[in-house]
């Protein structure tokens, strides 16, 4: 893979064992990497999932990488930065087939998880250092860790056809140029809305909403220009849902 990847793309970064390609990621920014910049590992030794769980990273299977970027913008439109990544995963692995998305980050088939994205932002002084956009992808037939076997999946297994994991970066690179150019356009969503919400697997769906304020059930209706998921209330109202767990009967059970 790292012949492969070092002679297609620029401002890339290519190692066969890191702690985590983003924290190997905001490493290099602060030691004054360029805008962009691509990390990728063949193995993680200490890959990190979304709320503090772990990521696991076998080598030989997987692609795991981190985008860096220096975006100009104001701090809370970074969060909107994981769809945009997300738009970019699915229209890649659309070219072999047809994947959803669970809100706000997760690519599924067939109800178990092909792919997840972690973004984590720095700052300094009230303004953004960098953002790190983490994606890491199950690419290969593998045998997953016990935890996650009933809920995870890869492109192989589900899609039954090889996949060259230099070629799918270099597919979502791409369409994450086109789709972060569209996202600066308007500095929101609204340009990627449609797309997103007609492949999200939540939509339609009983959802429960894990508010640490306090948890409730309705049927999500798609994202708004902001990314947040509007949910309908069982009395009607539609409630934004900024961030926190969603859960959706039948996509993972209620988990
Ligand atoms: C999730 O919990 O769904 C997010 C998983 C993100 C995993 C990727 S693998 C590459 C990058 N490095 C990490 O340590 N995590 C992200």
């Amino acid at each position: 893979m790292k012949e492969e990847i070092l002679s297609r793309l620029t401002n890339v970064v290519f190692y066969e064992s890191t702690d985590s390609t983003n924290v190997q990621a905001k490493r290099l920014a602060e030691e004054g990497a360029e805008n962009k910049l691509v990390v990728v590992a063949e193995t993680q030794t200490a890959g990190r999932g979304r709320k503090g769980r772990d990521w696991s990273s076998p080598p030989g299977k997987n692609l795991y990488f981190s985008l860096m970027l220096r975006p100009d913008f104001a701090p809370d439109k970074a969060s909107m930065l994981t769809i945009v990544m997300a738009v970019a995963v699915k229209r890649a692995i659309n070219d072999v087939a047809c994947v959803q998305i669970k809100w706000p980050n997760d690519i599924v088939a067939d109800g178990k998880k092909l792919a997840g994205i972690l973004t984590e932002m720095h700052m300094d002084a009230g303004a953004i250092k960098d953002v790190v956009i983490g994606v890491g992808i199950n690419v290969k037939n593998q045998d997953f860790p016990e935890d996650i076997s009933r809920t995870a999946t890869s492109l192989e297994a589900v899609f039954g056809k090889q996949i060259a994991r230099a070629d799918l970066l270099e597919k979502i690179l791409y369409h994450f140029d086109e789709a972060y150019k569209c996202f600066l356009l308007t500095y929101d969503l609204s340009g990627l809305l449609a797309e997103y919400n007609a492949c999200l697997a939540n939509k339609n769906r009983e959802v429960r909403v894990l508010d640490p304020a306090g948890e409730f059930g309705g049927v999500a209706k798609g994202i708004n220009e902001k990314g947040e998921l509007l949910v309908q209330t069982k009395e009607g109202n539609m409630v934004a849902v900024y961030a926190g767990e969603v859960s959706v009967r039948g996509i993972y059970g209620y988990v």
